[in-house]
């Protein structure tokens, strides 16, 4: 729950889970190419242009007003204060002070047990779990919060670095500076929520090479925005791309133990897949004006964020489609737990929370068949066959 937030700002309301968020469309399209000023010379004009969109919602897709996130010198109005070589933030890291408004349920929620409302990018209270694991092997170990997703680093939650991963996989980013300001631009831009474009990160850390992606995201300050078939992220193009400046195009190549494209328009085969599957009850009775599962989301030119029409021609698989961009109830951020054969045994075994299955059939199996009639599973997880390595990891027979 928010505690610093202060609600009085103009044009905020108390949303439900009681923090502040302000009136604000949806998350705008842009290629997050942000015009970035050079913020030290230009303190006082910025911090005249902060104070003026003070009336609009918080971040307004540029700088909000520096005070809300800055010490401000004593002395000199409207100048950051530093502490010689860093400026100085209200909390102890960059991660901190994003969560000191975003930690009201959206972004962090409280119990992960009982998450919020879904976004898009899946909630990162889930890095609190003891246990996702919830593969056939009862005596499997435990797989704890930390492989839920990305492991943000925030002293004020007690979340700490990936301890399986010293790196990004696939790529070199550090997993200790990982934090909310390595994807997101603390000072905005237009871009897609504000995701970093090609540029340096967190003052050198890193420097993508990709841009942002194209996408419309719901509006994060509307309390009744959430996840559905008809309102949902809609993905246009670009997003395997920008996960390759930290991860390049993981599962092509030969560090990832399951393989498989990342970044391909999908054929005309897999697109009427696509349409007419609809669960395992009922794997050919879809039809291509309502496919769309957000569960399984594809990229598309015309994607929209109400659109339930299944893939066209330019219909195209990427991270995203397997994945949520922070993190999810099973490993890996799945957008579905990748290690149970049917997806009612999601939770079981570990008592994390069950993602929701799209499909009320109990029997229903991997998402994966979305795409792939593949009916060969003999009882098992894909991920069981089509995975190298240590079998004790995950356990192929019950
Ligand atoms: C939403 C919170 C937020 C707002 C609003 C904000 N800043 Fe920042 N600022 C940060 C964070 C966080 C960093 C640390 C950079 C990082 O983590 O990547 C930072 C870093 C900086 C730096 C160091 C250089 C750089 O660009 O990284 C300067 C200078 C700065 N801010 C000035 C300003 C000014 C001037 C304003 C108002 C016009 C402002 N900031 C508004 C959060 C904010
Ligand atoms: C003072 C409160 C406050 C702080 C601090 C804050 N935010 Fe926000 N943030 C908001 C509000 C309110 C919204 C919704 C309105 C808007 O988009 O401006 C929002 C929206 C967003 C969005 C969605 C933007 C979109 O295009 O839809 C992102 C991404 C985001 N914040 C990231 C961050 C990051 C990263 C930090 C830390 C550097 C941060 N915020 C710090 C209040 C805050
Ligand atoms: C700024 C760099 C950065 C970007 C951009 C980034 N990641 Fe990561 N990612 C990391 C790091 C570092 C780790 C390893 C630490 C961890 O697991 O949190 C990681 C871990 C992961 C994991 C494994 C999580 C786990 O706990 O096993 C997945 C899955 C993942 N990333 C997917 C993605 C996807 C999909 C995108 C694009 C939407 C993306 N990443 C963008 C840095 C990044
Ligand atoms: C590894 C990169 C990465 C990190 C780290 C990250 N984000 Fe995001 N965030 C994204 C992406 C990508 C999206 C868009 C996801 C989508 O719509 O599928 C997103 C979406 C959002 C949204 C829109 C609402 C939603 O749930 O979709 C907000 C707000 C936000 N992030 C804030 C934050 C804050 C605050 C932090 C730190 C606590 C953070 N993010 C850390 C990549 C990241
Ligand atoms: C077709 C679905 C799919 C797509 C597309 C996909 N992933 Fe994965 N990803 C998986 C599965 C399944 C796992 C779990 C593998 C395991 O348990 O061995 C995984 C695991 C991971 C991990 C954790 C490390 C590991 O090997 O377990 C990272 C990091 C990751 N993916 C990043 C990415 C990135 C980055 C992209 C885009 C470049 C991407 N994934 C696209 C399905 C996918
Ligand atoms: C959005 C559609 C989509 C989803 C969802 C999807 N795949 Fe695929 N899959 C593809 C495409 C496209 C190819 C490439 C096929 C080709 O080139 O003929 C592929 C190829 C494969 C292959 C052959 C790999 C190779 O190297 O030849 C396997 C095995 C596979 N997928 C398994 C899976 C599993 C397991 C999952 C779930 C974790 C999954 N797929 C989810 C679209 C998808
Ligand atoms: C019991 C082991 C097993 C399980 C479980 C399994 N597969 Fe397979 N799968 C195989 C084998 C063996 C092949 C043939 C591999 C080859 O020819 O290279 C195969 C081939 C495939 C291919 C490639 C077909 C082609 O023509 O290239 C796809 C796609 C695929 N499986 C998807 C899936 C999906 C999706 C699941 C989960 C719903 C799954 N499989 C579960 C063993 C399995």
């Amino acid at each position: 729950m928010s505690t610093n937030c202060r609600c009085a700002m103009a044009g905020q309301v108390t949303n439900t889970g009681g923090g502040c968020m302000a009136r604000r469309p949806a998350g705008s399209m842009g290629t997050g190419t942000s015009p970035r000023k050079d913020l030290t010379a230009a303190l006082g004009f910025a911090w005249a242009l902060a104070a003026a969109a003070g009336a609009h919602a918080f971040h307004d897709g540029g700088v909000a007003s520096c005070e809300r996130c800055h010490i401000m010198h004593d002395a000199v109005p409207g100048q950051v204060a530093y502490d010689g070589l860093h400026p100085l933030l209200l909390a102890a890291s960059s991660t901190d002070l994003c969560l000191t408004c975003h930690g009201d349920g959206g972004v962090m929620g409280a119990d992960p047990l009982r998450p919020p409302r879904e976004l898009g990018a899946g909630n990162f209270v889930f890095l609190h779990e003891d246990d996702l694991d919830d593969g056939p092997d009862p005596q499997a170990p435990r797989r704890p919060g930390q492989a839920a997703g990305h492991s943000i680093v925030s002293p004020a939650l007690g979340l700490t670095a990936d301890s399986r991963w010293p790196r990004a996989p696939g790529g070199t980013f550090p997993s200790s500076s990982l934090g909310c300001t390595s994807c997101h631009d603390a000072h905005g831009n237009a871009g897609f929520r504000m995701l970093h474009g090609v540029g340096p990160v967190q003052e050198g850390v890193a420097t993508f090479v990709y841009p942002a992606p194209l996408a419309v995201g719901l509006a994060v300050a509307d309390p009744n925005a959430a996840e559905s078939r008809q309102a949902h992220t809609a993905y246009v193009a670009g997003m395997t791309r920008w996960c390759a400046n930290c991860h390049g195009y993981y599962h092509e190549g030969s560090t990832a133990a399951f393989t498989h494209p990342v970044d391909e328009v999908l054929d005309s085969g897999q697109r009427r897949r696509y349409d007419r599957y609809d669960g395992d009850a009922d794997p050919n009775g879809g039809d291509a004006a309502t496919s769309y599962l957000p569960e399984v989301p594809f990229e598309a030119g015309s994607a929209t964020l109400d659109g339930t029409a299944g893939p066209g021609a330019s219909g195209r698989l990427h991270c995203l489609t397997c994945h949520r961009a922070h993190a999810s109830s099973a490993p890996a951020a799945g957008r579905w737990d990748f290690h149970v054969h049917r997806l009612a045994d999601d939770g079981v075994a570990s008592g994390s929370w069950p993602l929701p299955s799209p499909y009320p059939d109990p029997g229903q199996g991997q998402l994966c068949r979305k795409c792939h009639a593949q009916n060969h599973d003999q009882g098992q997880a894909c991920l069981a066959c089509h995975r190298r390595g240590d079998p004790g990891v995950l356990p192929l027979d019950p």
